[in-house]
């Protein structure tokens, strides 16, 4: 049946001006977007196992705590399931409170969001128009990069340091250099695992430009070598904006919680442009019990520690380096360029072991390696001597 042409239903004088189309134009796309590549810039290993029809037998790649949540936080999502059907509290209430008192602040001093990510996505709508910068390290944590091309912002880089860490002194001349709206600092840094004592962020912040942000992401921060949950940094200080998640250290990646510490008048514009009810009301009760039990926290640290050092060996018994790590992840030096690091990547897919590399120089010459279990390290270290031998063949072949 031929569905009737509404279009004949308009006003005679709206017919009379507009002629009627015969070419399907589709949405007018802004020019910003109209600009963009089209690119997929996470490629999931879910994805790679639908594409090689096969699952993969350890998952080491995306930088999840596969020691999974508390029991506790999994018992309070179970019992939240039963009321999924309404939504979850807009203002995250119960979990923003527990937050204020376990870092000493005031609810008022956190927004809670879909992971980082999602409020890294706000942040721009906040911050980034067309033309303005933001400055970050080439090669770091990329999420943010996508979302600032897609407000028009631009990006301005700054290479790693020599010692493959973020390079403070260099990123804070290119923030007065280019009048910087943002300066995006990832400690405990992905894909490198390095961090910076917290002296060293304190005097990046009193060196700021005038009315530039530091954008301080601290996905990592729980899993650090001097972890304390009241860092150093004065909360209501209007140039600096903290971001936690409970996608690491609390092992809730799928339930998507992050939140954003920092001064009340940064935080209340969120509520000016986040989507309000984006945050489940499995995963606010998922987040609240995980952050309650500290205890099961104390022995994830102990078990990422134990699997670093692990790590540490079976990169050791194969001549490789691994680059200090305050992470659940060890990026291990390949030792040669990225061209054999990539190899040694495919290698170990073909194995069926996930793992991950850092996507640009001078960090592309690793892989990153999830800290996971005994017996996922012992099946990541038994694919790795085939791998190195036949990425080291391939390559000679080249
Ligand atoms: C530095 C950094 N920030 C943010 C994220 C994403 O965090 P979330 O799951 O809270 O969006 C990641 C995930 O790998 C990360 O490495």
């Amino acid at each position: 049946m031929r569905s009737a042409n509404l279009r004949l239903s308009l006003p005679k004088r709206i017919l009379d001006a507009t002629p009627p189309r015969r070419i399907i134009t589709g949405p007018r796309f802004t020019p910003v977007v109209q600009a963009l590549p089209s690119i997929v810039p996470f490629v999931a290993p879910d994805e790679i196992e639908r594409s090689r029809g096969q699952k993969f037998s350890v998952r080491l790649g995306a930088n999840e705590l596969t020691f999974g949540p508390s029991p506790r936080a999994v018992e309070a999502m179970q019992a939240a399931a039963a009321t999924a059907w309404m939504y979850g509290d807009p203002k995250s209430h119960n979990l923003r409170q527990a937050l204020a008192d376990h870092h000493g602040v005031q609810p008022l001093n956190i927004t809670v969001g879909e992971g980082i990510d999602g409020i890294l996505c706000n942040l721009t709508h906040l911050l980034i128009g067309p033309g303005d910068k933001l400055v970050t390290t080439k090669g770091t944590y990329p999420t943010l990069n996508y979302f600032v091309a897609g407000k028009g912002g631009l990006l301005q880089t700054v290479p790693y340091g020599p010692d493959d860490r973020q390079d403070l002194p260099a990123l804070l001349a290119k923030a007065w250099e280019v009048d910087a709206k943002v300066l995006y600092v990832v400690n405990p840094d992905n894909p490198s695992g390095s961090w910076h004592a917290e002296g060293k962020i304190e005097s990046l912040i009193e060196g700021l430009p005038p009315g530039c942000l530091l954008l301080l992401d601290e996905a990592y921060h729980e899993l650090g070598v001097d972890f304390d949950a009241n860092a150093k940094v004065a909360v209501d200080d209007l140039r600096v904006l903290r971001l936690r998640t409970f996608s690491k250290a609390y092992g809730l990646a799928g339930a998507r919680i992050g939140y954003a510490l920092g001064a009340p008048e940064i935080i209340a514009a969120f509520d000016k442009i986040r989507n309000h009810f984006a945050i489940s009301r499995v995963g606010q009760a998922g987040a609240l019990a995980a952050l309650l039990d500290q205890a099961y926290l104390h022995e994830v640290r102990e078990r990422v520690r134990h699997a670093r050092e692990t790590l540490g060996s079976i990169a050791a018994q194969h001549g490789m380096r691994c680059l200090p790590s305050a992470t659940n992840f060890v990026t291990m030096d390949c030792g040669k360029d990225g061209a054999f690091a990539r190899l040694v990547l495919s290698e170990l897919t073909e194995r069926n072991v996930f793992v991950r590399m850092p996507g640009v120089p001078p960090l592309d010459r690793c892989i990153r390696v999830s800290c996971s279990s005994d017996e996922d390290l012992r099946i990541f270290s038994e694919a790795l001597p085939g791998a190195l031998k036949d990425a080291e063949r391939k390559l000679g072949s080249k």
